[in-house]
């Protein structure tokens, strides 16, 4: 008897919390989650990436609660043609927008539009300057601190440098070097730079410049950059900087096709660690490379996404500056490749 009255109130109780949970089913069961990404170039491969990895992290959210779709649109490099592919999101319905602006001082246009129609904006990559942030209050950013990734891309060739006196191949005392930098006023380029350089220098690294060469995150245009500068150069040049990991490649390239032999190459450091970039530093065509952690960014990106929708789960997202999201990143080496290459594999 006692057993029954047990099993009863168990039941009445389970039913009450089957109503809870309905109650929130009934919303939940509803919510349509529609996310529409823009971005500023298919060509770009650490973009591509991310994306790839984005699309994975909303396909693991995706529950019973939550219908999620992905609506991806290449800007092809036009911040116009971006505005009206936010125009066309918003009007197939998208609730919520991910934009990795062409041009990241330009994005006004996109805030009204986003504004009318209530729907926030997860900017990504590509930095809105503060005070554009500051036009509405339903705008996000995930992305990295670009001066984290300079200062780490210096420590790893200054270890190199102190590690192995035959980098310094004329034996001058300091290391001739190149700089191979990203788009013109991208919040990674000139930072990630200047970030390299000074480390290089705080860890006691006398320096020359021979040249820097604006290249776009490219590896064909950093090839052909490269390629004038070793001729203008030949064997002078002992380290590459690059901004990104495709430039590096880019610059092995260029050293590949002049048939230079390995005596006389430079080191090469990236940043990002792409797929060809964690090759390249296992095959030791890169001595080291940062890691842009795109799989934090990605699950970021899709988290807010959620909460943004659904109105759940913001609390547990970790803002600086109430709707910034920054992941950290990390240095590759020979060493510890096996630890990225694994966790791509995954
Ligand atoms: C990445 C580059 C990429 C650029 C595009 C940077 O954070 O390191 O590889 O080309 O973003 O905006
Ligand atoms: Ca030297």
């Amino acid at each position: 008897m006692k057993r029954k009255k047990i099993w009863v109130l168990g039941a009445v109780f389970c039913t009450a919390l089957q109503l809870l949970s309905c109650g929130k089913k009934q919303t939940a069961g509803e919510e349509k989650i529609h996310v529409g990404v823009t971005y500023y170039n298919q060509s770009d491969t650490f973009l591509n990436q991310l994306i790839a990895c984005f699309r994975e992290s909303l396909e693991e959210m995706e529950g019973e609660d939550s219908q999620i779709t992905l609506t991806v649109r290449d800007a092809a490099g036009s911040q116009r043609t971006q505005d009206d592919q936010v125009k066309e999101l918003l009007d197939a319905g998208s609730n919520v927008l991910c934009v990795n602006l062409v041009d990241r001082a330009d994005p006004s246009e996109i805030i009204d539009l986003a504004r009318e129609s209530g729907v926030p904006i997860i900017f990504f990559n590509r930095e809105p300057v503060a005070g554009d942030m500051m036009q509405w209050d339903g705008l996000y950013y995930v992305g990295a601190d670009a001066k984290q990734s300079g200062v780490m891309q210096g420590e790893l060739a200054a270890e190199a440098i102190k590690e192995n006196g035959s980098i310094d191949r004329n034996k001058d005392g300091k290391i001739q070097y190149v700089v191979l930098e990203g788009e013109p006023g991208h919040q990674d380029a000139i930072i990630r730079t200047e970030n390299a350089v000074d480390t290089l220098k705080a860890n006691g690294i006398a320096l020359e410049k021979l040249e820097c060469g604006i290249a776009n995150w490219n590896r064909a245009q950093a090839q052909n950059r490269m390629m004038q500068m070793v001729s203008q150069y030949q064997n002078k040049i002992e380290l590459v900087l690059a901004n990104n990991d495709d430039m590096a490649l880019g610059a092995s390239d260029a050293y590949e096709k002049l048939n230079y032999t390995e005596s006389v190459l430079p080191v090469i450091f990236g940043i990002d660690g792409t797929d060809v970039g964690l090759l390249a530093v296992a095959e030791e065509k890169l001595s080291g490379t940062v890691y842009n952690d795109k799989e934090g960014q990605a699950q970021a990106m899709a988290r807010l996404s959620l909460a943004l929708v659904s109105g759940r789960g913001m609390e547990e997202i970790e803002f600086e500056n109430d709707r910034y999201v920054y992941l950290n990143y990390s240095k590759i080496t020979m060493d510890n490749i096996g630890d990225y290459l694994k966790q791509d594999e995954e």
